[in-house]
């Protein structure tokens, strides 16, 4: 079962992660989810796949009231991250979902009507919780075409979608990342088969140099916190990604994003 584990808090507000599912079938890969509360109210991010939908909402239910679920964010429209939708709308159909316009009309596949969704521009914009403000910040071809992460500038983490993922083995499963040069021999070959492009990466690398980031928060794999977010910043800036690379090998392909 996936636990709920709080990651940060002041006063009311907190950071929820949603990880780890032991009796997650091996052939889907394992995802975290998030949930920002404030005033009341939460902000789910990245809620996940149909199949793991029963697994969060346990989780989530374990620490807080789901009925507090105002608003979803989804970063990319993998079924990852967002195919979960119509069971979330199920559960509360007055429940927005922010995304990019790019995928506004191709997420209404997994659920929704035309009051669900929330385009957000290229440039990005403010996502609202119980009064505080998130901000979607542009990630586009990392790796989606259209694709945001999420930072909140007071408790100073960011959602980093699938930038900053790994692929962990069984025995290094904690959550947050613990032995920089370890754990990232587990993101690389990820991020040089699903990262689109050398210029994104470079444009989303100094962007992000410019936020304060105690924590990167990823989908999938650990946390980078304190020294190792910038360690992070540095080691993708000097990866080489994306389309100016030979094309991948056979061994790569089973990789899932
Ligand atoms: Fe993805
Ligand atoms: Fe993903």
């Amino acid at each position: 079962m996936k636990k709920a584990v709080s990651i940060w808090h002041e006063g009311d507000a907190r950071w929820i992660v949603i990880a780890r599912d032991p009796d997650k079938p091996g052939h889907v890969i394992d995802t975290n989810e998030y949930l920002f509360s404030a005033g009341g109210e939460s902000l789910l991010v990245d809620p996940g796949g149909i199949e793991i939908f029963p697994a969060v909402f346990a989780a989530i239910s374990a620490e807080c009231d789901p009925g507090t679920i105002r608003s979803i964010f989804a970063s990319h429209q993998d079924p990852d991250i967002i195919s979960s939708l119509a069971l979330w709308l199920e559960f509360n159909p007055a429940i927005r979902c922010h995304l990019s316009w790019l995928w506004a009309s191709f997420i209404p596949h997994f659920g929704g009507s035309g009051e669900t969704f929330v385009a957000l521009p290229d440039e990005g914009g403010d996502v609202t919780v119980g009064g505080r403000s998130l901000r979607a910040i542009p990630a586009h071809y990392l790796h989606s075409s259209g694709n945001f992460h999420l930072y909140d500038p007071h408790a100073r983490v960011l959602f980093s979608g699938d930038v900053g993922a790994a692929l962990l083995p069984p025995d290094q499963q904690g959550l947050f990342v613990e032995d920089f040069d370890r754990h990232i021999r587990h993101a690389e070959g990820f991020h040089r088969r699903w990262m689109g492009s050398n210029a994104a990466k470079l444009d989303w690398c100094e962007r992000v140099s410019r936020l304060d980031v105690d924590m990167l928060m990823p989908q999938h794999g650990a946390i980078y916190r304190g020294a190792d977010v910038g360690r992070f910043i540095d080691w993708f800036s000097q990866l080489e990604v994306g389309v100016l690379r030979a094309p991948p090998a056979a061994s790569d392909s089973r990789k899932a994003a």
